[in-house]
């Protein structure tokens, strides 16, 4: 299936309601920004406010990747900004991360996003989407956050980036480092 815009996407994805599956939910939360988007930013997946709101990163890593957006000089409001997984992974009332069966349920979404929207950018958020844009389930962030990938599927320069959460809770200290990445994913969208 492809799309003829973003609004015809968006509403195809929120009536696939089998995307809930039996342990996600209890909302669809589309990916949002402009589809002239230059740089895509890819989470995991929602957590509670996201899944409230139907909105990508609009709690306390929301807050921390707006932060880092604006310390790069980044409009958040120009880039597109989505997750592997389009609903909340949640086990008694807790986030947790996606399985490989509701990665695998999703990631056509995904693909469908960046076919479309056709960024020069992907920045992927974590290890959850990086292992699924770089096509490798053995990617190690410490290794990769940084450098730069190419993949067939599409014509955009990929790039792992720490995931906002992981900074937030275990590792203050790489804010800067995922500053500079941000800077370098703008030169190169630019
Ligand atoms: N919020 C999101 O939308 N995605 C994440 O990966 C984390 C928080």
């Amino acid at each position: 299936m492809t799309y003829k815009n973003l609004e015809e996407l968006r509403v195809a994805l929120l009536q696939d309601t089998g995307l809930l599956m039996s342990t996600l939910g209890p909302r669809i939360i589309p990916g949002e920004g402009p589809e002239d988007a230059s740089i895509m930013f890819v989470g995991e997946a929602g957590g509670k406010n996201e899944c409230e709101q139907q909105r990508p990163f609009i709690g306390d890593a929301g807050r921390l990747l707006n932060d880092t957006l604006d310390k790069a000089g980044i409009n958040r409001e120009k880039t597109y900004i989505t997750n592997v997984v389009k609903a909340r992974p949640t086990t008694d009332g807790k986030n947790r991360a996606p399985s490989t069966k509701e990665v695998n349920r999703h990631k056509d979404w995904l693909m469908q996003e960046i076919r479309l929207i056709k960024p020069r950018v992907i920045v992927g958020l974590g290890r959850i989407a990086c292992r699924l844009l770089l096509e490798d389930d053995k990617v190690v962030m410490s290794k990769s956050v940084g450098k730069i990938f190419t993949k067939h599927y599409t014509d955009a320069i990929l790039i792992p980036a720490w995931h906002p959460s992981y900074i937030l809770t275990y590792r203050q200290n790489l804010i800067e480092n995922e500053i500079e990445i941000f800077r370098e994913a703008k030169r190169l969208s630019s």
